[in-house]
């Protein structure tokens, strides 16, 4: 109790001379304002710019600032349902006695320090039942993030049903809104689509359980009277840590408010919530930017690295993998072959994929042996072991596959623990590749998914990668663990999975692990507290790569978003695909030996210059110049913190006949230093064709009159370097 208090820094919050109280979640840019009113209940009375410190806060509250045409007292920050405001609810809570309704009061808040930010605690509690709610709001100052979750409690004797357990409620006012979302497929993630929000709803969301991001990625953007453009506007992104079902509802009211609803999806989750049991909510995570999305992605990448993700601020691994390579055709021969050619390429890490494992029903494609994770003996005789001690001979660290939450039906695992297996007791069962998925929130399936890395890591010390796969959505929504509580599922499916994973990170710190769903099927910044990286996309098309990459920039920082060189169009050049590849956590997923000597040897020197340009690779500094979504080219410009050292990746896709090619002007410099210009990672016996090449500008110059980046040809590329004189 006493560190506690110790903690508190002050209650920004305070008694107007009429009683209300004011409550400030601030960074250096935005503020929400909340206000205990008259009624005793707390209202949404500002969310935008900050405002200076001379404002009054208690205007906010005069007639003209509240929701007009409405018998609603002000947009309530917590909505329960079943009274007086006829929208979407935050909250819905059957009672042990049946009745449906909540009203919440203010209770009491404070505001203390945590880790980098500065988190306000406010407790609200209904007037009538036992039923408590905790609103969290961390406000990180500089880097201009607020995350936000909730927590609900009873004591009502017997369970109550939750129907809704929303992360947050915002609400805005202007006069048009337009949503950005981040949807497609297997093979064509994070694709962006804009619609304008008229009155009604519009609803981002995902019942797939554990593949959860397969159609509709967990991340809007909101642009306030106009689209949400890159450099200029104000713009809301946002997005839930939560590697589930979540559902964002837009909805705007009959006075042109809109309300942003956030959480999991309370589809079909129906939540039974037992006495003294907590239950919290994710994070809804949020920037308001002023400055267009490019500002909001920065402030997002900053966060991430130094708040969020797991080693963020701590290096990645190059590294070969072999499933595009071999799929499932390799033995410990051609294994052994492919760690030559990790160490002849200079990676740091060799990856061994899908199809090592299962004795009985050996994995030699995907329809068998999921689940038996013991190495197949007449493949691999000589084990993991081996594998890891001569790959680390060689001079390369070893990872390896695995997709522990899933089982084949043709399995040991399957005959063995069926009761294991989500599954309908009672009807047909529904495969998605072959397979099936575990129950995680049964205590015996976390040990088993702990074991698996477990003994891995127990047989071989020295194992440094996981690449945690996640292949099948839930298919057959039905637990035998959970039994009576099958609304229960979705979300005890999650809270298991990170059990498990926290007994991992907690036993093994030192591991980097790739997260991975049939390639971006799971990002979040939930897992993304386990895991150091995630594979973007099972679609390795350079092109279609740049569109992918796009969108994850506008969330996730380059260090995360696993980007390997293959064979996948071999109509764009080596050089192409691997200037693609270089400015996101960069891999390779090729052989060596059909490679021509030239592309070899430019492989070689990218990954050099990709180590020694690392830390500039991963900053959160990014510029997205030229949108591919826009036509024929695409630019990204990362630039170092300090501004000493900058980066620009140009790419031209499919450049039309006499296309006018203008200079892209570059941005985030010092306009008062001196930058030199170089093109780097040229092709053996290649000279830079670029006029500016090895010349000196100002920030100035290149600010405002810019370099001629882009060319007409096809598939052309170039990486430039600039540094500070
Ligand atoms: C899907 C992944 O996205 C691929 O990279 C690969 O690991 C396969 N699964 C293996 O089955």
């Amino acid at each position: 109790m006493k560190k506690l208090l110790l903690f508190v820094l002050a209650v920004a919050g305070y008694a107007a001379a009429d009683g209300r109280t004011n409550i400030s979640v601030t960074t250096d840019h935005t503020q929400l304002v909340l206000q205990v009113k008259d009624n005793g209940r707390l209202y949404q009375t500002y969310l935008g710019e900050r405002l200076s410190a001379d404002s009054n806060l208690d205007d906010l509250d005069q007639p003209w600032a509240k929701p007009t045409n409405s018998n609603i007292a002000g947009f309530e920050a917590y909505p329960v349902m079943g009274t007086e405001d006829y929208y979407d609810a935050a909250m819905g809570i059957r009672h042990a006695d049946g009745n449906p309704t909540t009203v919440l009061k203010y209770v009491s808040h404070e505001q203390r320090a945590t880790d980098g930010g500065t988190e306000t605690v406010i407790r609200l509690k209904d007037e009538v039942y036992p039923v408590n709610v905790t609103l969290h709001y961390v406000a990180y100052a500089e880097e201009d993030i607020i995350k936000q979750w909730t927590e609900i409690s009873h004591d009502e004797k017997g369970g109550v049903d939750l129907s809704r357990y929303s992360s947050s409620m915002l609400y805005f006012e202007s006069e048009k809104y337009y949503l950005t979302e981040f949807c497609g497929d297997w093979s064509k993630e994070m694709q962006m689509k804009h619609t304008e929000l008229n009155n009604g709803k519009k609803i981002l969301d995902s019942r797939l359980g554990t593949r959860t991001a397969m159609a509709m990625q967990p991340f809007f953007e909101l642009g306030f009277d106009a689209p949400a453009r890159e450099n200029e506007g104000t713009v809301l992104m946002g997005t839930i840590a939560w590697t589930g079902n979540f559902r964002f509802t837009f909805e705007v009211d009959h006075n042109g408010a809109l309300r942003v609803l956030s959480g999991i999806n309370p589809d079909a989750s129906l939540y039974r919530l037992k006495r003294g049991e907590v239950f919290v909510t994710p994070e809804f995570i949020f920037t308001l930017s002023t400055e267009g999305v490019g500002e909001g992605s920065r402030r997002f990448a900053r966060w991430a690295l130094d708040h969020q993700l797991f080693k963020g601020k701590e290096d990645r691994m190059t590294l070969l993998n072999n499933w595009e390579n071999t799929f499932f055709n390799f033995d410990e021969a051609k294994l052994t072959s492919l760690f030559d050619e990790a160490r002849d390429l200079g990676v740091d890490l060799f990856l061994l994929d899908d199809g090592w494992f299962g004795n009985k029903y050996p994995r030699s494609n995907d329809a068998a042996g999921l689940g038996d994770w013991q190495v197949t003996k007449e493949k691999l005789p000589n084990g993991v072991p081996y594998l890891v001690k001569t790959a680390n001979e060689k001079g390369v660290e070893f990872g390896i596959w695995i997709e522990p939450e899933m089982v084949n039906p043709k399995s040991e695992l399957a005959e063995k623990h069926p009761d294991w297996i989500l599954r309908l007791p009672n009807r047909d069962t529904y495969y998605f590749r072959n397979q099936l998925v575990l129950d995680m929130t049964n205590p015996e399936v976390q040990d088993f998914v702990f074991g698996v890395v477990d003994n891995l890591m127990q047989e071989n010390p020295n194992l440094k990668f996981f690449k945690w796969d996640c292949n099948s959505p839930i298919t057959n929504i039905y637990s035998h663990y959970e039994k009576q509580n099958q609304g229960n599922l979705y979300i005890d499916y999650v809270r298991g999975f990170y059990k498990t994973l926290e007994r991992i990170q907690q036993k093994y710190p030192d591991l980097n692990m790739m997260m991975c769903s049939s390639g971006g099927g799971r990002c979040d910044f939930g897992a993304l507290k386990y895991y150091t990286e995630f594979w973007c996309s099972d679609n390795t098309d350079p092109v279609e790569r740049l569109f992918i990459q796009w969108g994850f920039s506008h969330f996730m920082p380059a260090k995360v978003m696993c980007a390997h060189v293959t064979n996948m169009n071999r109509r764009a050049s080596v050089k192409f695909r691997t200037d693609v590849a270089f400015m996101c956590k960069l891999g390779f997923d090729i052989g060596l030996h059909d490679m021509a000597p030239a592309d070899k040897a430019f492989c070689q020197n990218a990954l050099k210059e990709y180590n020694r340009l690392k830390q500039l690779v991963f900053s959160p500094m990014t510029y997205r110049l030229v949108s591919p979504y826009d036509g024929n080219h695409c630019v990204i410009q990362r630039v170092s913190e300090d501004k000493s050292h900058a980066i620009v990746a140009a790419y031209d896709i499919h450049p039309r006949v006499g296309e006018n090619l203008h200079p892209t002007r570059l941005q985030g410099l010092d306009a008062d230093a001196r930058y030199r210009v170089k093109e780097i990672c040229l092709m053996p016996d290649a000279r830079s064709g670029m006029y500016f090449h090895d010349r000196v500008y100002t920030g100035d110059y290149l600010m405002k009159v810019g370099l001629k980046v882009l060319t007409g040809g096809e598939l052309s590329s170039r990486i430039i370097e600039l540094v500070k004189e």
